[in-house]
């Protein structure tokens, strides 16, 4: 496979107490991003972090921060999210009925802006903004909670999502989040995906520098 592949922890599932040691573990095993979900109680129902805890990792991460914001109102804080240190930030297509203008303005503020589509949200809503896009999150949960079950029928969306954007000449790169582990990540990645989130797989087995690098030998079966 030549095209990469980058790996990005998303720490929901770390130890928020060992924030620090934590992002250093996955970054010592290779990490490409490292995946800051926040949530806001009302997009999704559970809350997480914001702004401030988002500049507190910035100062110790090494790598691009990658900020999926599953929130009812984004454009209220994407200046507040690059000003703290998003790299990437992506949004959701369901709560944005002026999403041209969303995608431009966080490529304004100098971060890679991202769409999200829920699982029952069809790849068809890309077609007329893939232009304009960095990248395309796939989410392969529905959103709210680190440690779901993979949902199978993800592998068809990639596919869709893909022909999507290749039909709009657009090189948007997909990444794809929600139970992805080691037995399902070489079948994502063939079927289209190139940013790989992972939390549980990752942060749940007491090891995350080492879950991290069998994580990406296993992207390359
Ligand atoms: C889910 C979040 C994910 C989550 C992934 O709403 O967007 O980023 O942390 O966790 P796992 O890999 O455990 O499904
Ligand atoms: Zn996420």
């Amino acid at each position: 496979m030549s095209r990469a592949i980058q790996i990005a922890p998303s720490i929901l599932s770390a130890d928020f107490a060992h924030l620090a040691d934590e992002i250093a573990a996955v970054e010592r095993g290779g990490a490409d991003f490292i995946h800051v979900d926040v949530m806001d109680g009302h997009f999704v129902p559970n809350l997480t972090i914001g702004p401030p805890v988002v500049r507190a990792i910035k100062r110790v991460a090494t790598r691009p921060l990658d900020v999926h914001l599953m929130i009812d109102n984004p454009d209220l804080y994407l200046e507040q999210f690059v000003e703290a240190g998003a790299a990437m930030v992506s949004v959701h297509v369901e709560v944005l009925p002026h999403l041209h203008r969303t995608i431009n303005h966080i490529k304004k503020l100098g971060a890679k802006a991202g769409a999200v589509l829920n699982p029952s949200t069809p790849a068809g809503a890309l077609e007329d903004i893939a232009g304009d896009l960095d990248f395309v999150l796939v989410m392969s949960v529905n959103p709210g909670f680190g440690g779901q079950t993979f949902i199978p029928h993800s592998i068809d969306k990639l596919r869709r999502v893909r022909s999507v954007l290749d039909a709009a000449g657009s090189h948007a790169t997909i990444e794809i989040d929600g139970g992805i582990d080691a037995a399902n990540i070489a079948t994502v990645v063939d079927a289209g995906a190139s940013i790989l989130v992972a939390g549980h797989a990752i942060f749940g087995n007491g090891n995350p520098e080492a879950a991290t690098r069998a994580l990406r030998a296993a992207a390359a079966r």
